[in-house]
Protein backbone atom coordinates (compact mmCIF):
# COMPACT_ATOMS: atom_id res chain seq x y z
CA UNK A 1 0.00 0.00 0.00
CA UNK A 2 0.99 3.66 -0.38
CA UNK A 3 1.29 5.65 3.02
CA UNK A 4 1.66 9.22 3.12
CA UNK A 5 3.46 9.96 6.50
CA UNK A 6 2.75 13.55 7.30
CA UNK A 7 4.91 14.94 10.04
CA UNK A 8 4.27 18.05 11.83
CA UNK A 9 6.46 20.45 13.78
CA UNK A 10 6.38 18.54 17.39
CA UNK A 11 9.35 17.27 19.58
CA UNK A 12 7.34 13.88 18.88
CA UNK A 13 8.40 13.97 15.46
CA UNK A 14 11.34 11.75 16.74
CA UNK A 15 8.68 8.62 17.58
CA UNK A 16 7.80 9.16 13.82
CA UNK A 17 11.03 7.54 12.61
CA UNK A 18 10.07 4.09 14.13
CA UNK A 19 6.80 4.56 13.12
CA UNK A 20 7.95 4.93 9.32
CA UNK A 21 10.44 1.81 10.13
CA UNK A 22 7.62 -0.53 11.34
CA UNK A 23 5.30 0.81 8.26
CA UNK A 24 8.22 -0.12 5.85
CA UNK A 25 8.60 -3.40 7.55
CA UNK A 26 5.00 -4.33 7.14
CA UNK A 27 5.91 -4.07 2.95
CA UNK A 28 4.23 -0.53 2.68
CA UNK A 29 5.74 2.06 0.14
CA UNK A 30 5.95 5.18 2.56
CA UNK A 31 6.66 9.02 1.16
CA UNK A 32 7.17 11.08 4.12
CA UNK A 33 5.62 14.86 4.27
CA UNK A 34 6.92 17.32 6.73
CA UNK A 35 6.16 20.72 7.18
CA UNK A 36 8.95 23.09 6.69
CA UNK A 37 8.91 23.17 10.57
CA UNK A 38 9.03 19.83 11.27
CA UNK A 39 12.49 19.53 9.57
CA UNK A 40 13.97 21.61 12.68
CA UNK A 41 13.03 18.32 14.79
CA UNK A 42 13.83 15.65 12.15
CA UNK A 43 16.05 16.39 9.27
CA UNK A 44 15.55 15.96 5.40
CA UNK A 45 18.13 12.99 5.69
CA UNK A 46 16.57 10.58 8.01
CA UNK A 47 13.25 10.63 6.76
CA UNK A 48 14.81 10.44 3.31
CA UNK A 49 17.59 7.48 4.35
CA UNK A 50 14.48 5.70 6.28
CA UNK A 51 12.00 5.41 3.61
CA UNK A 52 13.87 5.26 0.29
CA UNK A 53 11.98 7.97 -1.52
CA UNK A 54 12.65 11.72 -1.81
CA UNK A 55 11.25 14.36 1.07
CA UNK A 56 10.46 17.77 0.64
CA UNK A 57 7.79 20.01 2.97
CA UNK A 58 7.63 22.27 -0.36
CA UNK A 59 4.98 22.31 -3.36
CA UNK A 60 8.09 23.97 -5.52
CA UNK A 61 10.15 20.97 -6.02
CA UNK A 62 9.73 18.39 -8.38
CA UNK A 63 6.88 20.46 -10.21
CA UNK A 64 7.34 18.41 -13.24
CA UNK A 65 5.51 15.63 -11.38
CA UNK A 66 2.77 18.17 -9.66
CA UNK A 67 3.43 16.35 -6.30
CA UNK A 68 0.77 18.39 -4.37
CA UNK A 69 -1.85 16.44 -6.38
CA UNK A 70 -0.16 13.42 -7.30
CA UNK A 71 0.95 12.55 -3.87
CA UNK A 72 -2.46 13.05 -2.15
CA UNK A 73 -4.24 10.88 -5.11
CA UNK A 74 -2.46 7.92 -5.48
CA UNK A 75 -2.12 7.09 -1.32
CA UNK A 76 -4.19 4.57 0.06
CA UNK A 77 -3.89 6.00 3.46
CA UNK A 78 -2.78 9.77 4.43
CA UNK A 79 -1.12 9.06 8.04
CA UNK A 80 -0.50 12.41 9.65
CA UNK A 81 2.01 12.41 13.62
CA UNK A 82 2.47 13.95 15.00
CA UNK A 83 -0.26 16.24 14.37
CA UNK A 84 0.42 20.03 16.30
CA UNK A 85 -2.58 22.39 17.02
CA UNK A 86 -1.37 24.70 14.11
CA UNK A 87 -1.84 21.75 11.50
CA UNK A 88 -5.04 20.66 12.73
CA UNK A 89 -5.99 24.15 12.11
CA UNK A 90 -4.57 24.56 8.71
CA UNK A 91 -6.04 21.38 7.99
CA UNK A 92 -9.78 22.16 8.88
CA UNK A 93 -9.31 25.57 7.52
CA UNK A 94 -9.15 23.73 4.54
CA UNK A 95 -5.54 25.91 3.32
CA UNK A 96 -2.68 24.18 1.13
CA UNK A 97 0.31 27.03 1.84
CA UNK A 98 2.51 23.47 2.37
CA UNK A 99 3.20 20.27 0.41
CA UNK A 100 1.26 18.78 3.59
CA UNK A 101 -1.60 20.78 3.45
CA UNK A 102 -2.24 20.28 -0.36
CA UNK A 103 -2.01 16.62 -0.25
CA UNK A 104 -4.76 16.54 2.66
CA UNK A 105 -7.07 18.61 0.05
CA UNK A 106 -6.42 16.15 -2.83
CA UNK A 107 -6.26 12.77 -0.45
CA UNK A 108 -9.47 10.81 -1.06
CA UNK A 109 -8.23 7.58 0.87
CA UNK A 110 -8.65 7.47 5.05
CA UNK A 111 -6.81 9.93 6.90
CA UNK A 112 -5.47 10.11 10.08
CA UNK A 113 -4.55 12.78 12.92
CA UNK A 114 -2.37 11.64 15.72
CA UNK A 115 -2.34 14.66 17.21
CA UNK A 116 0.44 15.23 19.82
CA UNK A 117 1.08 19.06 21.80
CA UNK A 118 0.98 20.55 25.19
CA UNK A 119 -2.06 20.05 27.09
CA UNK A 120 -3.66 23.49 27.27
CA UNK A 121 -2.61 23.78 23.68
CA UNK A 122 -5.04 20.06 23.06
CA UNK A 123 -8.16 20.99 25.18
CA UNK A 124 -8.14 24.90 23.73
CA UNK A 125 -11.68 25.22 22.02
CA UNK A 126 -10.17 26.65 19.33
CA UNK A 127 -8.28 23.31 18.46
CA UNK A 128 -11.41 20.99 19.96
CA UNK A 129 -13.19 22.81 17.14
CA UNK A 130 -11.08 21.98 14.51
CA UNK A 131 -10.93 18.37 15.67
CA UNK A 132 -14.67 18.14 15.52
CA UNK A 133 -14.28 19.60 11.84
CA UNK A 134 -12.25 16.91 10.93
CA UNK A 135 -14.11 14.24 12.58
CA UNK A 136 -17.17 15.31 10.81
CA UNK A 137 -15.26 15.75 7.63
CA UNK A 138 -14.93 11.68 8.00
CA UNK A 139 -10.95 12.07 9.20
CA UNK A 140 -10.11 9.79 12.32
CA UNK A 141 -8.55 11.85 15.01
CA UNK A 142 -6.95 9.95 17.61
CA UNK A 143 -6.80 11.13 21.10
CA UNK A 144 -3.91 11.57 22.11
CA UNK A 145 -2.02 10.01 25.23
CA UNK A 146 -1.91 11.18 28.91
CA UNK A 147 1.75 11.44 30.21
CA UNK A 148 4.72 13.16 30.40
CA UNK A 149 4.72 15.74 27.64
CA UNK A 150 8.24 17.72 26.36
CA UNK A 151 8.86 19.52 29.78
CA UNK A 152 8.45 18.27 33.65
CA UNK A 153 4.50 18.15 32.95
CA UNK A 154 2.15 15.78 32.37
CA UNK A 155 -1.37 15.61 30.95
CA UNK A 156 -3.53 14.44 27.56
CA UNK A 157 -1.19 15.25 24.71
CA UNK A 158 1.16 12.81 24.19
CA UNK A 159 2.20 11.13 20.96
CA UNK A 160 0.93 7.02 21.22
CA UNK A 161 3.62 4.92 20.76
CA UNK A 162 4.98 4.18 17.09
CA UNK A 163 3.51 0.65 17.57
CA UNK A 164 0.10 1.56 18.37
CA UNK A 165 0.19 3.84 16.13
CA UNK A 166 1.11 1.20 13.05
CA UNK A 167 -2.12 -0.76 14.90
CA UNK A 168 -4.68 1.86 14.12
CA UNK A 169 -2.67 2.45 10.71
CA UNK A 170 -3.36 -1.37 9.74
CA UNK A 171 -6.45 -1.54 11.01
CA UNK A 172 -7.96 1.33 8.77
CA UNK A 173 -5.50 0.34 5.76
CA UNK A 174 -7.90 -3.16 6.29
CA UNK A 175 -11.31 -1.81 6.43
CA UNK A 176 -10.73 0.24 3.01
CA UNK A 177 -11.62 3.53 1.32
CA UNK A 178 -14.01 3.87 4.39
CA UNK A 179 -11.50 3.54 7.21
CA UNK A 180 -12.73 3.33 10.49
CA UNK A 181 -16.17 3.06 11.09
CA UNK A 182 -16.89 5.46 13.95
CA UNK A 183 -20.17 3.48 15.11
CA UNK A 184 -19.41 4.02 18.81
CA UNK A 185 -18.81 7.76 18.36
CA UNK A 186 -20.70 9.16 21.16
CA UNK A 187 -20.37 6.49 23.27
CA UNK A 188 -18.09 5.82 26.56
CA UNK A 189 -17.12 2.84 27.79
CA UNK A 190 -14.97 1.31 30.62
CA UNK A 191 -12.62 -1.57 29.77
CA UNK A 192 -10.29 -3.49 32.60
CA UNK A 193 -7.36 -5.37 31.74
CA UNK A 194 -4.52 -7.39 33.30
CA UNK A 195 -4.35 -9.09 36.23
CA UNK A 196 -4.74 -7.94 40.37
CA UNK A 197 -1.90 -8.13 42.35
CA UNK A 198 -2.47 -8.65 46.32
CA UNK A 199 0.11 -7.50 48.24
CA UNK A 200 1.72 -9.82 51.42
CA UNK A 201 4.40 -7.53 52.24
CA UNK A 202 6.61 -4.80 50.72
CA UNK A 203 7.94 -7.45 48.06
CA UNK A 204 5.36 -10.17 47.48
CA UNK A 205 2.48 -11.17 45.75
CA UNK A 206 -0.42 -13.03 45.11
CA UNK A 207 -1.18 -12.41 41.10
CA UNK A 208 -2.24 -14.11 38.22
CA UNK A 209 -0.48 -14.77 34.24
CA UNK A 210 -3.41 -12.48 33.03
CA UNK A 211 -1.28 -10.18 30.33
CA UNK A 212 -4.02 -7.77 29.60
CA UNK A 213 -3.51 -8.23 25.79
CA UNK A 214 -7.32 -9.17 25.32
CA UNK A 215 -8.35 -6.21 27.36
CA UNK A 216 -6.00 -3.73 25.63
CA UNK A 217 -7.09 -5.36 22.59
CA UNK A 218 -10.92 -4.68 23.60
CA UNK A 219 -10.08 -1.09 24.51
CA UNK A 220 -8.31 -0.31 21.27
CA UNK A 221 -10.87 -1.54 18.83
CA UNK A 222 -13.57 0.84 21.17
CA UNK A 223 -11.35 3.65 20.39
CA UNK A 224 -10.61 2.89 16.99
CA UNK A 225 -14.49 2.68 16.75
CA UNK A 226 -14.68 6.06 18.08
CA UNK A 227 -15.84 5.85 21.53
CA UNK A 228 -13.98 7.75 24.71
CA UNK A 229 -12.57 4.91 26.62
CA UNK A 230 -11.01 3.95 30.11
CA UNK A 231 -9.10 1.55 30.63
CA UNK A 232 -8.64 0.15 33.99
CA UNK A 233 -5.37 -1.57 33.97
CA UNK A 234 -3.66 -3.07 36.32
CA UNK A 235 0.08 -4.88 35.99
CA UNK A 236 0.15 -4.51 32.17
CA UNK A 237 3.57 -3.99 30.47
CA UNK A 238 2.54 -3.23 27.02
CA UNK A 239 1.95 0.33 25.75
CA UNK A 240 -1.18 2.14 25.79
CA UNK A 241 -4.13 2.18 23.59
CA UNK A 242 -4.01 4.88 21.29
CA UNK A 243 -7.19 7.12 22.41
CA UNK A 244 -8.05 5.52 25.80
CA UNK A 245 -7.70 6.82 28.70
CA UNK A 246 -5.73 4.49 31.08
CA UNK A 247 -6.25 4.03 34.77
CA UNK A 248 -3.63 1.77 36.20
CA UNK A 249 -4.34 0.11 40.11
CA UNK A 250 -2.63 -2.89 41.64
CA UNK A 251 -5.14 -4.63 43.68
CA UNK A 252 -8.79 -5.75 43.88
CA UNK A 253 -9.67 -2.91 45.72
CA UNK A 254 -8.78 -0.71 43.87
CA UNK A 255 -10.03 -2.22 40.88
CA UNK A 256 -13.29 -1.82 42.18
CA UNK A 257 -12.61 1.98 42.93
CA UNK A 258 -11.95 3.06 39.59
CA UNK A 259 -14.42 0.90 38.03
CA UNK A 260 -17.68 2.11 40.29
CA UNK A 261 -16.28 5.67 39.66
CA UNK A 262 -15.88 4.96 36.11
CA UNK A 263 -19.40 3.16 35.54
CA UNK A 264 -22.08 5.77 36.36
CA UNK A 265 -20.64 7.17 32.94
CA UNK A 266 -20.10 4.24 30.87
CA UNK A 267 -22.73 2.78 28.23
CA UNK A 268 -21.13 -0.72 28.23
CA UNK A 269 -18.33 -2.08 30.73
CA UNK A 270 -16.13 -4.75 29.60
CA UNK A 271 -14.60 -6.68 32.57
CA UNK A 272 -12.28 -8.63 30.91
CA UNK A 273 -9.49 -8.05 34.23
CA UNK A 274 -8.42 -11.63 35.88
CA UNK A 275 -9.07 -10.38 39.40
CA UNK A 276 -8.07 -12.10 42.89
CA UNK A 277 -11.18 -13.43 44.70
CA UNK A 278 -9.15 -13.54 47.71
CA UNK A 279 -6.53 -11.27 49.17
CA UNK A 280 -4.35 -11.57 52.19
CA UNK A 281 -6.09 -10.74 55.33
CA UNK A 282 -3.21 -8.28 56.48
CA UNK A 283 -0.32 -6.96 54.31
CA UNK A 284 3.06 -6.81 56.55
CA UNK A 285 4.92 -3.78 55.82
CA UNK A 286 8.21 -4.92 56.76
CA UNK A 287 9.32 -8.24 54.73
CA UNK A 288 8.10 -11.45 55.66
CA UNK A 289 11.52 -13.23 57.12
CA UNK A 290 11.67 -17.10 56.86
CA UNK A 291 14.13 -17.11 59.99
CA UNK A 292 10.52 -16.29 62.37
CA UNK A 293 9.69 -18.84 65.07
CA UNK A 294 6.80 -20.53 63.23
CA UNK A 295 5.58 -20.64 59.60
CA UNK A 296 3.93 -17.73 59.18
CA UNK A 297 0.23 -19.12 58.50
CA UNK A 298 -1.61 -16.89 55.20
CA UNK A 299 -4.78 -15.78 56.47
CA UNK A 300 -6.98 -14.56 53.23
CA UNK A 301 -10.00 -12.80 53.17
CA UNK A 302 -12.54 -12.43 50.28
CA UNK A 303 -12.13 -9.60 47.51
CA UNK A 304 -15.70 -7.92 46.27
CA UNK A 305 -17.12 -9.31 43.48
CA UNK A 306 -16.92 -5.95 41.26
CA UNK A 307 -18.87 -7.64 37.88
CA UNK A 308 -21.63 -9.17 40.10
CA UNK A 309 -22.00 -5.93 42.08
CA UNK A 310 -21.96 -3.88 38.75
CA UNK A 311 -24.45 -6.29 37.15
CA UNK A 312 -26.73 -5.97 40.58
CA UNK A 313 -26.33 -2.37 41.07
CA UNK A 314 -26.66 -1.18 37.16
CA UNK A 315 -25.37 2.02 37.70
CA UNK A 316 -26.36 3.59 34.34
CA UNK A 317 -29.77 2.65 32.78
CA UNK A 318 -29.44 0.28 29.68
CA UNK A 319 -25.98 0.21 30.64
CA UNK A 320 -24.37 -3.28 28.69
CA UNK A 321 -22.24 -5.20 31.06
CA UNK A 322 -19.88 -7.69 29.89
CA UNK A 323 -17.58 -9.96 32.05
CA UNK A 324 -15.04 -13.04 30.96
CA UNK A 325 -14.67 -16.19 32.33
CA UNK A 326 -11.09 -18.37 31.74
CA UNK A 327 -12.36 -22.15 32.22
CA UNK A 328 -10.96 -24.96 32.87
CA UNK A 329 -12.73 -28.70 32.04
CA UNK A 330 -16.88 -27.81 30.92
CA UNK A 331 -16.00 -24.59 29.74
CA UNK A 332 -19.95 -24.09 28.33
CA UNK A 333 -21.20 -25.53 31.31
CA UNK A 334 -19.36 -23.17 33.89
CA UNK A 335 -19.72 -20.32 31.54
CA UNK A 336 -23.43 -20.55 31.66
CA UNK A 337 -23.52 -21.14 35.78
CA UNK A 338 -21.09 -18.23 35.91
CA UNK A 339 -23.74 -15.85 33.34
CA UNK A 340 -26.63 -16.27 35.75
CA UNK A 341 -24.67 -16.25 39.29
CA UNK A 342 -22.65 -12.63 37.92
CA UNK A 343 -25.91 -11.48 36.20
CA UNK A 344 -24.09 -9.65 33.72
CA UNK A 345 -25.61 -9.36 29.62
CA UNK A 346 -22.95 -10.70 27.59
CA UNK A 347 -20.31 -12.97 29.15
CA UNK A 348 -17.23 -14.22 26.88
CA UNK A 349 -15.84 -18.00 27.70
CA UNK A 350 -12.94 -19.06 26.88
CA UNK A 351 -10.64 -22.39 27.64
CA UNK A 352 -7.09 -21.64 29.41
CA UNK A 353 -4.13 -23.46 30.17
CA UNK A 354 -2.42 -25.37 27.51
CA UNK A 355 -1.03 -22.06 25.89
CA UNK A 356 -4.26 -20.78 25.39
CA UNK A 357 -5.59 -17.61 26.34
CA UNK A 358 -3.01 -16.19 28.78
CA UNK A 359 0.12 -13.88 27.32
CA UNK A 360 -0.75 -14.94 23.65
CA UNK A 361 -2.03 -12.80 20.70
CA UNK A 362 -4.77 -15.16 19.75
CA UNK A 363 -7.78 -16.49 21.28
CA UNK A 364 -10.94 -18.43 20.72
CA UNK A 365 -14.14 -18.21 22.59
CA UNK A 366 -17.94 -18.30 22.69
CA UNK A 367 -19.97 -15.43 23.53
CA UNK A 368 -22.58 -16.51 25.87
CA UNK A 369 -25.98 -13.59 25.90
CA UNK A 370 -28.02 -13.32 29.21
CA UNK A 371 -31.00 -13.55 26.66
CA UNK A 372 -30.17 -16.86 25.25
CA UNK A 373 -27.66 -16.69 22.37
CA UNK A 374 -24.72 -18.08 21.95
CA UNK A 375 -22.05 -16.33 19.51
CA UNK A 376 -19.07 -19.02 19.00
CA UNK A 377 -15.51 -16.90 18.08
CA UNK A 378 -13.06 -19.10 16.13
CA UNK A 379 -9.72 -18.85 17.07
CA UNK A 380 -8.08 -15.80 15.54
CA UNK A 381 -6.43 -12.30 16.34
CA UNK A 382 -6.85 -11.07 20.30
CA UNK A 383 -8.49 -7.64 17.65
CA UNK A 384 -11.16 -9.64 16.12
CA UNK A 385 -12.87 -11.30 19.32
CA UNK A 386 -12.40 -7.65 20.38
CA UNK A 387 -14.59 -6.23 17.47
CA UNK A 388 -17.41 -9.24 18.13
CA UNK A 389 -17.67 -8.01 21.62
CA UNK A 390 -18.34 -4.73 20.41
CA UNK A 391 -21.13 -5.56 17.49
CA UNK A 392 -22.55 -7.55 19.98
CA UNK A 393 -22.70 -4.49 23.05
CA UNK A 394 -23.76 -1.75 20.52
CA UNK A 395 -26.74 -4.43 19.21
CA UNK A 396 -27.78 -4.23 22.35
CA UNK A 397 -27.06 -0.42 22.68
CA UNK A 398 -29.27 0.79 19.87
N1 LIG B 1 -14.52 -10.63 38.59
C1 LIG B 1 -14.78 -9.52 39.35
N2 LIG B 1 -14.43 -9.49 40.66
C2 LIG B 1 -13.88 -10.56 41.25
C3 LIG B 1 -13.62 -11.72 40.49
C4 LIG B 1 -13.96 -11.73 39.17
O1 LIG B 1 -15.30 -8.54 38.81
N3 LIG B 1 -13.56 -10.50 42.54
C5 LIG B 1 -14.93 -10.64 37.18
C6 LIG B 1 -13.79 -10.81 36.18
O2 LIG B 1 -13.28 -9.57 35.74
C7 LIG B 1 -14.47 -11.57 35.04
C8 LIG B 1 -15.55 -12.38 35.74
O3 LIG B 1 -15.76 -11.74 36.99
O4 LIG B 1 -15.11 -10.69 34.15
C9 LIG B 1 -15.26 -13.82 35.95
O5 LIG B 1 -14.05 -13.97 36.62
P1 LIG B 1 -13.66 -15.40 37.15
O6 LIG B 1 -12.38 -15.29 37.90
O7 LIG B 1 -13.75 -16.39 36.04
O8 LIG B 1 -14.91 -15.66 38.11
P2 LIG B 1 -15.03 -16.00 39.58
O9 LIG B 1 -16.26 -15.32 40.07
O10 LIG B 1 -13.79 -15.71 40.30
O11 LIG B 1 -15.34 -17.55 39.55
P3 LIG B 1 -14.40 -18.82 39.80
O12 LIG B 1 -13.03 -18.28 40.13
O13 LIG B 1 -15.05 -19.49 40.93
O14 LIG B 1 -14.45 -19.58 38.52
Amino acid sequence: MRIVLGVSAGIAAYKSCELLRLLTESGHRVRVVPTHDALRFVGEATWAALSGEPVTASVWDGVQCVPHVRLGQTADLVFVAPATADLLARAAAGRSDDLLTAVLLTARCPVVFAPAMHTEMWQHPATQANVATLRERGSVVIEPAVGRLTGPDTGPGRLPEPAELLRVAQRVLARGAGGLDPDMSGRRVLVTAGGTREELDPVRFIGNWSSGRQGYAIARAAAARGAKVTLVSANVALDDPAGAQVVRVTSALEMRDAVLAAAAEADAVVMAAAVADYRPETRSESKIKKAGPALPPLRLVQNPDILHELSTRRPRPGQVIVGFAAETGDVLANGRAKLAAKGCDLLVVNQVGGGLAFGTDDNEAVVLAADGGETPVPRGPKDNLADVIWDLVTSRLD
